[in-house]
């Protein structure tokens, strides 16, 4: 008798410590699975931002061009939360520390949408496309040359103002 109230709690102690244990593997079990469904899921490539930006660039030149500016404001809004992606989900690649060299032409291009300024969104829209190049060229892409638009690409869209 004396035997067993000295063996009872190191009996249950150890088994304590075995379900801890037991514990602790099914839950870096779950982490590894969680892990590895994370290294699956898809996350959009910085080409897939580029795509979209130059659409974004196309559609926001006729925009302005037909002084639609609440139709330019989105526009370059849309381009401004490519940008965010590339930053949020394209960190590990090298090419993503240049991105800030864009952010004045951007902020003077939106200003002149703001003023409602043909003459001046035409000249910022100039330099947003000079700045596109320029970090094309700094990060050893100066064979994607982008251009202001001749015509638009989009002949189902609309891009005068509608009253
Ligand atoms: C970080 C600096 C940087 C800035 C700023 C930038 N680009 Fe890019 N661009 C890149 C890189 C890097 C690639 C190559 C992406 C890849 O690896 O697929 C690229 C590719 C492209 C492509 C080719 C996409 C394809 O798959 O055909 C287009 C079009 C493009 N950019 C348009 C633009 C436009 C328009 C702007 C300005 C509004 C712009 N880019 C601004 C770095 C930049």
């Amino acid at each position: 008798m004396k035997y067993l109230i000295f063996i009872t709690p190191i009996i249950l102690m150890l088994t304590g410590c075995n379900q801890s244990d037991n514990h602790q593997r099914v839950l870096q079990n779950q982490i590894d699975s969680l892990q590895s469904k994370l290294d699956r899921s898809y996350k959009p490539g910085f080409g897939e931002f580029m795509s979209n930006i130059q659409t974004h660039h196309a559609k926001l030149w006729f925009a302005g061009e037909n002084q639609n500016w609440k139709l330019a404001d989105f526009e370059i809004n849309e381009i401004k939360e490519n940008l965010e992606g590339i930053q949020k989900y394209c960190s590990e690649r090298k090419e993503t520390k240049s991105i800030g060299m864009i952010n004045l032409a951007m902020d003077s291009l939106s200003n002149s949408i703001l003023k409602k300024s043909k003459i001046k969104f035409r000249k910022n829209y100039i330099n947003l496309t000079n700045s596109c190049n320029s970090c094309h060229q700094a990060t050893n892409h100066e064979y994607n040359v982008i251009v202001v638009p001749k015509n638009s690409p989009f002949s189902n869209q609309d891009f005068k103002i509608k009253n």
